[in-house]
């Protein structure tokens, strides 16, 4: 009797602790597969190499700035150095898909964009690239988020996103 007794305490005591190590894994691949597949997040990934003392010579970080590519499509070449980011400000009219094509000068320095799905590290040497549609009309921080240094609470930039007429 009391080894059944046991026997059986022990059993729902490990299947409390078996059941969430299934269920927790099977969850963070449920959350996996909507956010990759149905919010469309993805890690940035590495798009090609620069060298970081060249990066003023080298396309298209030679003509930092917004290009209109086709009808609503446009392609921002940027570059972060301590504390901005050049261009310093993006207008696009709603609608549009913006293709960022961005790198570093100097130390590690971060991108991310309020109200679009951008977050990427930028790394000196790497080229990071990202795409956004923007829908709705207004202005959208752009912000570094990677601690680059005393001043780094001021290293931001904008895209303005202005209304169809
Ligand atoms: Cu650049 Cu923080």
């Amino acid at each position: 009797m009391t080894t059944m007794k046991r026997g059986t305490t022990v059993y729902l005591y490990e299947l409390a602790w078996i059941l969430p190590s299934i269920a927790l894994p099977v969850g963070m691949l449920a959350a996996l597969t909507v956010t990759a597949f149905g919010a469309g997040i993805h890690l940035p990934t590495h798009e090609g190499r620069v060298v970081p003392t060249k990066v003023a010579e080298t396309a298209p970080f030679d003509k930092p700035g917004v290009v209109q590519v086709a009808s609503g499509r446009y392609e921002v070449s940027m570059v972060a150095a301590i504390w901005s980011f050049t261009p310093n400000e993006v207008r696009v009219p709603a609608g549009s898909t913006v293709t960022f094509t961005v790198t570093s000068r100097d130390v590690v320095h971060g991108m991310f964009i309020k109200g679009a799905n951008i977050n990427l590290m930028l790394l000196p040497g790497q080229i990071a690239r990202a795409t956004a549609r923007f829908d709705t009309p207004g202005e959208y921080p752009l912000l570094c988020h990677e601690y680059c240094g005393i001043a780094h609470h001021t290293m931001w930039a904008r895209v303005i996103v202005e209304p169809r007429s």
